[in-house]
């Protein structure tokens, strides 16, 4: 459908939203989503007055969009929109030749842009190994490598005192993990998915305040702001078992639009409280006294077959 005018402005729309109907130009696109997103940190106490706020910036189109908008409420006037935060931002150096370099450069170009303290984690200096290494030992290091940012992220953000962890994870993302979630019945991970995981002993709060926002509507966003992700893919990237799922809601949502939010936000409001009994906080790993559901965590069994003898 053509975009016509603005629903805002009566200038000339650039954008069409199904599932609300909604055609945008591109000043209100831009303020439609920061509104949607600062509403969903409202909604979900993501963010309280004067928190100490670190984003995860890969240097991907997700984690850019994350920061320019929470950047754009942090600096508006506007009482509905505006929040008082700190906001910091890390990338972690996962030390894949010819791609983190690439990822690190444009996460540092864009900080310096737009005055965001920002630190670099390398993995090699903090485990002895890097991405590459465990590549060249075994099989896809794709599989172990969510393991490895979780941890590393999760570690920089407590031992750097922050309160929020701030990851990019889109609808798109969300809902897929949900589908899968359900379909393969995994009641424990399903009593773990909520957009704000609070903090624990040796856990900062994670939070996800692009969850509502789909993944097309940050590509439009980058798109329309100017923002260059990292140019090219991970070269370990293997198609993620979710790519099938995202695949399926894509078809339902083009037959019946909003059908990704309401599902995400039917399973948080009426489904998760029901599971919530059935979580289990995690032990502490036996070597680093991070939060472990094993006796050793993954990293630390990473660290032991890959790190320095
Ligand atoms: Fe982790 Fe590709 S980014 S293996
Ligand atoms: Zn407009
Ligand atoms: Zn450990």
């Amino acid at each position: 459908m053509l975009a016509g005018r603005c629903r805002w402005c009566d200038g000339d729309a650039e954008v069409f939203l199904p599932y609300a109907r909604l055609s945008l130009c591109r000043t209100h696109f831009k303020e439609y989503i920061v509104r949607r997103v600062r509403r969903t940190i409202e909604k979900y106490r993501m963010i309280k007055e004067g928190e100490r706020v670190l984003v995860a910036l890969s240097g991907g189109k997700d984690s850019l969009v994350l920061l320019h908008v929470l950047l754009a409420m942090k600096n508006s006037n506007d009482p509905k929109l505006s929040l008082n935060c700190d906001l910091e931002a890390v990338t972690l150096d996962l030390g894949i030749r010819g791609y983190s370099e690439k990822c690190v450069s444009v996460a540092c170009a864009y900080c310096d842009e737009f005055n965001v303290p920002h630190y670099t984690v390398k993995l090699i200096e903090l485990a002895g190994f890097t991405i590459d290494d465990m590549a060249s030992q075994r099989r896809p290091a794709c599989s172990v490598c969510g393991v490895v940012k979780r941890y590393v992220l999760n570690k920089v953000g407590v031992e750097m005192g922050f309160d929020r962890l701030a990851m990019g994870h889109n609808l798109d993302d969300e809902a897929a993990v949900l589908l899968s979630n359900y379909l393969s019945a995994n009641v424990e991970l399903l009593s773990r998915q909520h957009p704000v995981l609070p903090a624990r002993e040796g856990m900062v709060s994670r939070i996800k305040p692009l969850f509502e926002v789909s993944e097309s509507e940050t590509s439009m966003y980058a798109q329309f702001q100017g923002l260059t992700p990292v140019d090219g893919k991970c070269p370990y990237a293997v198609t993620p078992s979710t790519h099938r799922f995202k695949r399926a809601l894509n078809a339902l949502e083009e037959e019946a639009p909003a059908t990704k939010i309401k599902m995400v936000r039917g399973f948080i409001e009426r489904v998760k409280p029901l599971l919530d009994n059935i979580e289990t906080p995690p032990g502490k790993c036996a070597v680093c006294g991070y939060p472990s559901s094993s006796g050793i965590c993954g990293f630390c069994r990473l660290k032991k077959a890959y790190g320095p003898m």
